[in-house]
């Protein structure tokens, strides 16, 4: 096919460099967008005088049917199309004439792409920011079941106090809706139009811009051309939100995959979402979250190749930016893939109590309540610290745990021990007791329940 730039040539591109300069293959997937944005920006060129009603409704009719023909697949990709903006600029002229020539009056492919992005990754964050109240709402349904399931917490991984599983799960859910912020902070920032920036420099056509960006939905237009064809910015931001979201599923995957192995086995991953071994028949692998755990490197990739990609590039287009494209739809594409498997997975996992609570019995998770003990009787916290890690060190070596020391031990490293002590260390104890705000105490984890369910609605 010849190039509609082939008029300054002597002779054709290469088709190596050819097929090398084409984006095609990826960037088809803003067909959509790309002829909603060729329709507003022929309907402001219509209304400014620049095309007659009767050519408008030629561009919009034979618009609309190659939108109608690429949705039900009656038409193809041309594979061999230097993108997807001159695919339907050629088809459009195939099937309307001449008048299809004119659609490009006072735009460039340079604003015609950063549009396309901008729409196509406006409507790509929305799907993911509803993903996320999706997996919050499956967290929070575990957490309202799990209300009085008392689990180990942990730092640095050793047993450190008593918590609750609901505790424990609603940390994610604060972290996923901090994700949903930046993304709306996102989205609120690259919601300006860059159409009709034209090249980088503006155009001589007494265009309305203005019109265009609110028929499109932004909230204006990028206020400086040469800026409007070469941000990227909006990219960057929405790769790094990417970026923390998956470092978040990835923390969340590593304890599913811990909780899920013989030596926790704090839940149990419905069959639906694990795998066999091809050798070990006992083996059932948690393997959605160790995938999520390693996809989380590639969105980290996607957002260091576009920052990477951008650094060096003077001002405006260049095209590098076209590398952009295939860098962000990677990154919104695992993390909806991840999502898709991860929300079901969570879902349907089924706690396993008991261990849970086995589990908190060892490991001195009550000592802190213990020295608490005597501290609320008036012994300084260093001194009540000292005769409780003193105790904890007898208890190691005698193989037992602190509620099985008898009163009488007790007493001789502290007379104001008393029989009380063994109510004030229980589990139960040491969790209801926790009153502050945000703590593990089933008030307060009521609380928090309320508040997550409060910025879901
Ligand atoms: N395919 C190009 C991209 O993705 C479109 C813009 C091309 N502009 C140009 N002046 N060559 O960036």
């Amino acid at each position: 096919m010849e190039k509609m730039w082939a008029g300054r040539f002597d002779k054709a591109l290469d088709k190596t460099a050819d097929d090398f300069n084409s984006s095609i293959h990826f960037d088809k997937k803003m067909y959509k967008q790309d002829i909603k944005g060729s329709i507003e920006h022929a309907t402001m060129l219509c209304k400014v005088g620049i095309l007659t009603e009767d050519e408008l409704g030629q561009i919009i009719s034979g618009l609309a049917s190659i939108l109608n023909d690429l949705n039900n697949g009656t038409l193809a990709f041309d594979e061999n199309a230097e993108d997807i903006h001159m695919f339907v600029e050629a088809e459009l002229t195939k099937r309307i004439g001449d008048t299809g020539k004119k659609l490009h009056t006072a735009r460039s492919r340079n604003d015609q792409v950063a549009l396309d992005l901008r729409l196509y990754m406006r409507d790509e964050t929305n799907d993911v920011i509803s993903m996320l109240k999706e997996l919050i709402g499956a967290i929070l349904e575990q957490a309202r079941e799990n209300k009085e399931t008392i689990m180990p917490g942990y730092t640095h991984l050793q047993r450190a106090q008593p918590i609750t599983l609901a505790h424990h799960l609603l940390a994610y859910c604060m972290m996923l809706l901090r994700d949903i912020t930046r993304l709306e902070d996102a989205l609120a920032r690259m919601n300006y139009s860059p159409l009709g920036s034209c090249a980088l420099a503006g155009t001589t056509y007494p265009t309305n811009r203005d019109m265009v960006a609110e028929a499109l939905g932004f909230d204006g237009v990028c206020m400086n051309s040469i800026d409007g064809v070469s941000d990227r910015d909006y990219c960057i931001e929405l790769e790094s939100a990417f970026a923390t979201i998956m470092m978040h599923l990835s923390r969340f995957s590593e304890e599913i995959i811990l909780w899920s192995s013989w030596e926790f086995k704090f839940v149990e991953l419905d069959d639906a979402y694990t795998t066999g071994s091809s050798i070990m028949p006992q083996k059932k692998n948690p393997d959605m979250a160790e995938l999520v755990r390693g996809k989380t490197g590639r969105v980290y990739g996607d957002l260091i190749a576009t920052l990477t990609m951008l650094k060096g590039i003077p001002l405006a287009y260049n095209k590098d930016m076209q590398e952009d494209k295939e860098a962000i739809f990677d990154s919104v594409e695992t993390v909806k893939k991840c999502l898709q498997v991860f929300i079901p997975m969570i879902a349907t996992m089924k706690p396993i109590k008991e261990n849970m609570y086995n589990a908190s019995k060892k490991g001195f998770i009550n000592a802190t309540d213990l020295a608490d003990y005597l501290t609320k009787r008036g012994v300084p916290f260093r001194t009540a610290y000292k005769i409780v890690g003193t105790i904890v060190g007898k208890c190691v070596k005698e193989s037992i745990t602190l509620d099985e020391v008898s009163l009488d031990e007790y007493k001789k490293h502290s007379e104001i021990f008393d029989t009380d002590l063994y109510d004030e260390i229980s589990l139960e104890t040491c969790v209801r007791k926790r009153i502050s705000k945000g703590s593990t105490g089933y008030e307060s984890v009521n609380e928090q329940i309320k508040y997550v369910e409060g910025l879901l609605k």
